[in-house]
Order: C-alpha cells, then structure tokens, then sequence
C-alpha cells in the first residue's frame, strides 16, 4: 500500500497512554482520581505529545478487581463523575488533538451486574443463558488465570445447584457468547460509548471473550472480531480496535484476521515485551532479536502495539521456565516482588537499579521498533511501585504530580487516598512530574523528545524491520523503513562501550545518516558501511537520508 496520508490510520503512528481515571487526578479532593481532576491534566497530556489516551475501566463497579468486573456497562462509577464529566474530558482532549479509547471488558461481568443476579436466582431466569452453566465441571478444564487466588474456573452456586464458568475471579462469571443476545448486547454497548466520542477500544482478553462454551458451535469464533470491527467501522469509520490477546505470534496474527485483516487493528506485543527483560537479564540482544525476527508481518493497516510494562503483573509466561528463573533473578530477586508464578509486580526504574542510562536505552528502544509505543501513566517520569502493597496493585499508585502532599494528586488525608503513594526512593519528593518539567536533563523531558521524533518519523509506526549486522557484542542494530523514510536505530545492552562496523546496504551516491538526536551526519562507506561507538547503554537513532532530502533533522 502507498502511503499518501499517514494519519489515514492514526493508531499507526499514535502515542498511546494509558491511565486509570481513578489513580490519575483528584478534583475534588475525597482522595479518588476522577473525570475532572483528569481534565486539568490534558494539557500536561498534550504538552507530552500523547496523541490517544487509553482508559482503564471506569464502570460502575464493586471494584473486586480494579473494575474490571463491571456491573454497569453504560455507567460512569459515581466517584469518578458522571457521564457529562465524561464528555467534558472526550471534548478537551479532542481539542488537544488526542484521542480517547476505552477499556471494553466485555468476556465477563461483576456477579453483582443484574444480568447475573437475575441469572442465579432460579433456571428459568431471561439472564440465566447469558453466562454458563454446567450440572459438572468438563472435564480436563482449563486452568484458571488466578493460581493461587482462585483454584479453578467452575463456581458451584447452591441456590440454583449448578456451576457456572469465570476464567478469571470467581466474582467475575463468563459471558456466553454462543448466545446471540449476548452479542448484540456487546454491539449495543459499543455504540454507545462511540456515540459519546471515544475513538475506539483496549478489548480486554480477547481470546477468552471469543471461545465459546465448550461443546457449543458457533462457527468461527473469529468471525464475533470481524463482526465487531464492521460495526466499529460502520459507526465511526475510523475507530480502532486494541486488543490484549497473550498468545505465541503464530496464533497470536490470527486475530488480526490472518493476511487480509479485518479483526483486531493493534496487538500487544507481549511476546517481545517478555523477550526484552530477558535481554536486559542478560545483557544480550539475542533474545529479543529472536522475538523480532520471529515477528509476523501484520496486514498493512493493522500495528503492533509496544510495552515495557501495563497495569497487571509483568508476565513472563511465555518464556521457558530457565529463561524465567533468569529474568526473576535478575530484576524480581524477592519472592515477594512475584506473582501467579509467572510474573513481576515492580516497575522498571527499580528493576533497573535506578540507572538513568539503562532506563533511557529501553525507552529509546521502545519508541524506535516498528509499531506503535503505548505507555502505562507514570511511566515517563520513572515512577517506581509502591513495595508494600501485595500484587498487581504495586504497580496502581497515584500519579505523582508534585513534592507536596500526597504527591500533587490529591489533597485528602493521606489516609483516604484510593491506593497509598510509595514512601522510599521513588516517592514523591524524589519523583515528580513539577521538578521534571523545570529540568531539561529529567526523564520527562527525554520522553517528551522521543515522542516527539516518533510522531516526526512515521516510517518508525510505518516501518517494516530488519535485523542489521555489525560486530559490536550486545548492540542490537535494526532498521525501519517505509514509503515515508528510513531510519536505522542502534541500542547497547552492556554496560561498556562499544565500536561497531555497520551494514547498512547498498544507498544512493551521496547518502548520508543524520543524527536525529543530535547535530551529527554520519557519511557511509563505498560498501556502505558506517564506523560508530556507543557509550555504556548508549543508542542512536540515525536517519537514511539521501542527497537532496527535504525532510529536516
Ligand atoms: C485483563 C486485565 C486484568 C484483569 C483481567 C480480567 O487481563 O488486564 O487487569 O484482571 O483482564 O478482566
Ligand atoms: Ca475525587
């Protein structure tokens, strides 16, 4: 495809941010985040150069899982606001040039959502086919998400005496989507958030909402995705569809429809993302170079989404369990700071030891590969987890705006707050947003530039990659190009300088290779081959720009 339009698919160079409305800003001061403590930050936003916001659940909740167990799908939890204060933060941000999707979790519900209420009381209910239930557990059932919090997926439930199904927390039972109200409930709750102007959906665990009961037909499970993108299409021509969907690549490109498309537009990339602290364990691009180039390509309109990190446990799930044991040694050495068996409950400044140098060649790196960069809030001014709170929630703390009082984020009692601020070296007074904004050496600001040259290079979100060669150990040297340029990016993952000689290929007489983080060009070879040296995690991100390039640095 010829790109004439880059922003003809926005979710292909967009910067993604994700945050909880709750943990984000407190307007009116009870302690809890809400919409309109969040619409004061949309300039901050903005000024970060974040082109969509990703909102985690805001639903009305019992919040048993951080509201990700919903009993209202066409509610606003009233501590945070009501749906004109939902507006307000859609239309500033729109004015800002930014984007809001939703989280929309929809393989499940609260079991206090009517539907299951009604559902349990008795068999004959109108809801009791909206979930799923069973005499006995299949057999041979699947295990549940939850080891060690939940033992399996099937809840007896005495009143009605059958089980029904929850692949995550029994407080959270399945829907059943064999079940064509189901469905055209799901349909109804996507027009209507499209109505009030979101730009889209984070479709929360796509391959558990798309299976259907066991030993229930419904054809392709698949085609429930394409029905849903055709809708979103029909509604808002250019909405998108970001998916969570945790799998091996090889079944993971299934759920952008194969080659010709037409289901998921955006994917995490967790297999890259668990390849990545496996590098940083070791030092060792390999295994991330493996992950890559393992990469499948992906229909022309659909992405990639990058992460380092997202509010749940960091999994590692699909590393071998040695590969595991290595990462968990390295950055997790507490049992504590483990969860599921499978995953880390830190952020990566404390992983990283705090090391401005390596946390910057992440970073750089996360904003230099193909696909799109999604970060999680806080993200950008290092914030660290909060140690003493169990779980995925150490990771869920409120955004720290100031030195003062609670961090900027609120000016309830400390003890009111929705989650407690971490108190040792990332606390507040060590890690804010205010000091780093005044600080043109701070990790804010070496965001914002990244975000800024990312949203400039739209061959980077465009780009299809290549594994380069050199001979410098631990540099991992790659290329992106597409209709609209070419850059080559290089990353060191030692903690020593290197020299390295790179292949860059054959260019046209006259080629040069322009710093795009500095004032250098850089001229190749008759081979085309450049001489660089990288510092101690140094990186560089070096523009392919042919004689006569109108484009600037
Ligand atoms: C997703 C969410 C996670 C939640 C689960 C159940 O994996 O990211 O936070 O617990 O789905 O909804
Ligand atoms: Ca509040």
């Amino acid at each position: 495809m010829k790109i004439t339009d880059t922003s003809d698919l926005w979710w292909k160079s967009a910067v993604i941010y994700c945050l909880d409305v709750e943990t984000y800003m407190d307007g009116n001061d009870d302690g809890i985040g809400d919409f309109a403590g969040l619409a004061r930050r949309i300039d901050y936003l903005a000024d970060l150069g974040i082109t969509c916001l990703w909102l985690m659940p805001f639903y009305p909740s019992p919040d048993r899982d951080d509201g990700y167990d919903i009993s209202d799908f066409y509610g606003i939890d009233s501590r945070l606001g009501n749906h004109g204060d939902f507006v307000e933060v859609i239309r500033t941000a729109e004015d800002r040039g930014m984007r809001v999707i939703v989280d929309l979790v929809v393989n499940h519900t609260s079991d206090k959502h009517p539907w299951f209420v009604s559902a349990r009381r008795s068999r004959t209910s109108p809801y009791r086919d909206f979930y799923v239930w069973r005499d006995e557990p299949p057999k041979g059932e699947q295990p549940t998400v939850f080891p060690g919090e939940e033992s399996s997926v099937w809840e007896f439930d005495e009143r009605t005496e059958q089980y029904f199904q929850h692949v995550f927390y029994r407080h959270q039972p399945d829907l059943n989507v064999a079940n064509p109200q189901v469905r055209d409930e799901i349909v109804k709750t996507i027009g209507f958030w499209l109505a009030l102007g979101v730009s889209g959906f984070r479709l929360d665990a796509v391959p558990f909402f798309i299976e259907p009961p066991k030993g229930v037909d419904i054809g392709d499970p698949h085609e429930l995705l394409r029905d849903l993108k055709r809708f979103l299409q029909r509604r808002v021509g250019d909405a998108a569809l970001l998916g969570e969907v945790n799998l091996p690549f090889r079944e993971q490109v299934q759920f952008f429809g194969g080659e010709r498309g037409g289901e998921l537009d955006l994917q995490f990339d967790f297999m890259s993302m668990q390849a990545l602290y496996l590098s940083l364990a070791r030092s060792d691009p390999a295994p991330l170079i493996a992950s890559l180039t393992a990469r499948p390509t992906v229909p022309p309109e659909a992405a990639w989404a990058n992460f380092v990190r997202n509010h749940d446990e960091l999994t590692l799930d699909k590393l071998s369990d040695a590969e595991r044991e290595e990462v968990f040694e390295a950055f997790a050495p507490d049992e504590a700071q483990r969860i599921y068996g499978r995953g880390i409950t830190r952020r990566l400044p404390p992983m990283l030891a705090g090391d401005p140098r390596r946390i910057r060649m992440v970073y750089s790196l996360l904003f230099a590969l193909p696909g799109t960069p999604v970060l999680f809030y806080g993200e950008e001014i290092g914030m660290g987890e909060n140690s003493e709170i169990p779980g995925r929630h150490a990771v869920r703390t409120p955004m720290q705006w100031t030195d003062g009082k609670n961090g900027g984020f609120s000016r309830a009692a400390p003890s009111r707050l929705v989650a407690p601020i971490p108190g040792d070296g990332y606390a507040p007074e060590h890690v804010n947003v205010q000091q780093q904004r005044n600080d043109g050496d701070s990790l804010l600001q070496f965001i914002r530039g990244l975000v800024s040259r990312y949203r400039t290079s739209p061959e980077i979100g465009w780009g299809s990659l290549r594994i380069l060669e050199h001979d410098g150990a631990g540099v991992l040297a790659h290329e992106v190009s597409s209709d609209v340029g070419r850059m080559i990016a290089v990353h060191n993952f030692t903690e020593v300088p290197v020299r390295l000689k790179l292949e860059v290929g054959a260019v046209e007489e006259g080629t040069a290779l322009l710093d795009l983080h500095g004032p250098d060009r850089l001229s190749m070879d008759a081979r085309g081959r450049v001489d660089l040296e990288l510092v101690p995690y140094g990186f560089r991100w070096l523009r392919v720009s042919p004689a006569g390039d109108t484009r600037i640095g």
